[in-house]
């Protein structure tokens, strides 16, 4: 990253230098040809490479064209580039269940080198929405329920991306926390609330990132289209955090020009405003709205100049040769995020399986002899050598062409054969739970896969697995005492055979090496280390919204979902209801075991603890303590103060010192201090530590904690 005032400086001197079409050429992205989009738009030159998007650039000035592409789990081809594959991470929701910060600035950075090696100059990465409802169709794009956890990940993932000369987006902002009508949904939020959850993941990503760009929402909050929000846009994000980069939209959801005048900075994916809404909203109407004085100059040359200042703070205009892009080392990455994001939920002993076994083990469903699966929509990546396959499920409304079961190479079943050599391993693809209970009956183990279809624009209708597999795991569970399940999915989901089976693995959306991470976790060769970054609840009627009151409607109805639940997310809530869940925010078992000692809370301008982490089991693992604030002198609440991946040798400790942010601690008061700063319309409030006792826990999970303390803070208001 350049220095931000040289970069700032430099916007202003080019910004001042160029015409008004110059102007209004940057504050449009189109998209390339696809599958959807089949006619090169003409602002597109030839021989560029097709994505998501295409800024021209001011050659005259030295402004690059911006090459924008998806995503954070890789450089994404839908159709764009024949023959164009690239590195498959798994799911961002694996991501989060390592609490591996140096892994996300690692998987950040080979986005960063793929996306340059190819010309892609900006990557629409950076997704952040908090995981407030488990049928929440992206949820596996993005990292967890928690802002914390969220912000510290994605923000070195960003980090990770801009240090390779690529600027990245974080989005979406914000609350798109559903996708089922999520252009005509109306996020309802108690503003207060919205600052100490989602807002809290983009403030502290943002701060520690300091990403070019702000993709926005395509919901409405609190009746404002998050596109022309100026409270969130001109109140929160430019004027109380200082944003000094760009806001764009999501693709097609800018309605009208006047979004400009709400903070956004630019209309990306323009063709789709004109299916959407019959215009694009930045060519004419916002050239019209400048010539008629509706648009003031100095607005048209903040967003310029934003766009320009981003480009010189990340060095886009300043290349050099292409990164090396070494394919076998990314392969790597994929694979390690894969290991640390698989969630040991339950073992009865029967894990980790001998590798000299000479048992008969079944292998049933989840196309476990083809690959693993990925979510669909825009993040879905196209691995080195192409999908295994492709099975088209499809869906209503136009969404539908965009639903498949991706299923990437790496098949669990072949992995399984090369780590168990002396096995007898049968596989039975789990149509029917009378046949697939056949083989489970001759058989001494049963590994039975759980998969989902999970993606973009589609919620699911409930925590079930579809195509009957819950009744087949039932089946060879009844058939086989010795049933271990494995579950690739992107969000939590019921497990009524639970108690039948011995084991449960969750590996989510596992990217191009998953088979090869399940088949060494199943084997004890890597021992598990991933920790829930979302609640699994016992059923719906736990959440917060046990109806989702749009999954009835068709696409194009009006919807508001009311997010009462406000800041209490996710394992907040069911401390506030004092619920049980399924599995905790945080639980993950492991191979060996970790004692925690000496633990120490000290008080002063925040909360520090101090405390020791040992391995008291037979074999090397990493283990994920986590720092809870579960009493305040304002209210009872549970906040994730902070954790630390540590991994230990057996017998080995270690100490670790946890400090919390204090707007973790606080409460967020929307009537204290100024309006925000720079003159810019609205968002007054301020973060308030009320003085008093302050109870803090460290556990292994959020309903395992083991030792606690207090201390006392003064009171302090801070902020905005
Ligand atoms: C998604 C964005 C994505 C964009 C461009 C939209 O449908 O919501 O996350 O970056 O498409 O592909």
């Amino acid at each position: 990253m350049n220095p931000p005032e040289e970069a700032g400086q430099r916007a202003q001197a080019t910004e001042e230098q160029m015409t008004d079409d110059e102007r209004f050429s940057l504050l449009v992205a189109v998209m390339g040809t696809n599958d959807l989009i089949t006619v090169r738009d003409e602002r597109i030159p030839e021989g560029t490479p097709m994505s998501a998007g295409y800024v021209p650039g001011v050659p005259r000035l030295g402004v690059p064209a911006l090459l924008m592409s998806d995503a954070s789990l890789g450089v994404t081809n839908p159709g764009y580039r024949e023959g164009d594959t690239a590195t498959a991470l798994p799911a961002g929701i694996a991501l989060g269940a390592s609490f591996n910060p140096a892994l996300a600035r690692e998987s950040g950075g080979m986005v960063g080198r793929e996306a340059r090696s190819r010309g892609f100059n900006v990557m629409l990465a950076g997704g952040v929405n908090l995981a407030r409802d488990p049928r929440n169709g992206r949820n596996f794009e993005y990292i967890s329920e928690d802002p914390l956890l969220t912000a510290v990940l994605v923000a070195e993932s960003i980090s990770g991306i801009q240090a390779e000369g690529v600027i990245s987006t974080i989005k979406h902002f914000t609350l798109n926390c559903n996708e089922t009508n999520r252009h005509w949904l109306d996020a309802v939020i108690d503003p207060a609330a919205h600052r100490e959850s989602d807002l809290l993941a983009f403030e502290i990503a943002i701060e520690r990132a300091k990403p070019g760009s702000v993709m926005t929402a395509y919901n409405k909050i609190n009746g404002e289209y998050a596109g022309g929000n100026s409270e969130l846009l001109q109140g929160a994000l430019k004027g109380a955090w200082g944003y000094p980069g760009w806001v764009m939209s999501d693709w097609g959801a800018t309605a009208s020009w006047e979004y400009a005048l709400g903070g956004l900075d630019q209309d990306c994916g323009s063709q789709i405003d004109v299916m959407m809404w019959g215009a694009e909203a930045f060519a004419q109407p916002l050239r019209d709205a400048y010539a008629n004085g509706s648009l003031p100059k100095e607005r048209l040359s903040d967003m310029v100049r934003r766009i320009l200042r981003s480009i010189y703070a990340v060095g886009v205009d300043s290349w050099g040769a292409p990164p090396e892009v070494d394919m076998a080392r990314h392969h790597e990455i994929a694979l390690e995020t894969a290991r640390e994001g698989i969630v040991l939920l339950k073992n009865d002993g029967i894990l980790p399986l001998a590798s000299d076994t000479t048992a008969r083990i079944a292998v049933v469903g989840g196309h476990a002899q083809v690959g693993v699966p990925a979510g669909t929509g825009s993040s879905a990546v196209v691995p080195p050598g192409g999908y295994a396959e492709v099975i088209r499920v499809g869906g209503p409304s136009f969404m539908g062409a965009m639903r498949n079961l991706y299923l990437l190479p790496s098949a669990p079943l072949d992995e399984l054969r090369k780590l168990l050599p002396d096995a007898e391993i049968e596989f039975d693809p789990g149509m029917n739970p009378a046949e697939a209970a056949l083989l489970a009956r001759r058989s001494d183990v049963v590994i039975a896969f759980g998969i989902r279809v999970e993606g973009e624009g589609f919620d699911s209708a409930d925590l079930s697995l579809p195509w009957g597999q819950d009744a087949v795991i039932e089946a060879v569970a009844a058939a086989n005492p010795n049933t271990i399940v494995v579950l690739e999915t992107g969000n939590p989901v019921a497990m009524p055979w639970r108690d039948n089976v011995k084991a449960v693995i969750e590996a989510w959306y596992p990217g191009q090496a998953g088979g090869q991470a399940i088949a060494e976790i199943l084997t004890g060769a890597i021992n598990p280390s991933g920790r829930l970054p979302v609640t699994f609840p016992a059923g719906l009627a736990q959440t917060p919204r046990p109806d989702l009151p749009c999954l009835a409607e068709p696409w194009g109805t009006p919807v508001t979902i009311e997010y009462t639940e406000g800041a209490e997310v996710g394992y907040r809530w069911f401390a506030q209801q004092g619920e049980q869940p399924l599995y905790a925010f945080g639980h993950g078992l492991s191979y060996t075991t970790f004692d925690y000692s000496d633990f120490l809370v000290q008080g002063g301008d925040t909360v520090t603890v101090t405390f020791a982490v040992t391995n008291t089991g037979g074999r090397r693992g990493a283990d994920v303590p986590q720092v809870y604030l579960t009493g305040a002198p304002d209210g009872a609440r549970m906040r994730l103060l902070g954790f630390e991946r540590v991994d230990l040798e057996p017998g080995e400790s270690t100490q670790v010192t946890v400090t919390a942010d204090p707007r973790l601690l606080a409460r967020f008061d929307s009537q204290a201090g100024q309006a925000g700063q720079a003159g810019q319309a609205g968002q007054a409030g301020q973060w308030r530590v009320t003085a008093g006792t302050y109870r803090v826990a460290l556990g292994s999970a959020a309903d395992s904690l083991r030792l606690s303390g207090e201390t006392t803070l003064e009171g302090v208001l801070f902020g905005p």
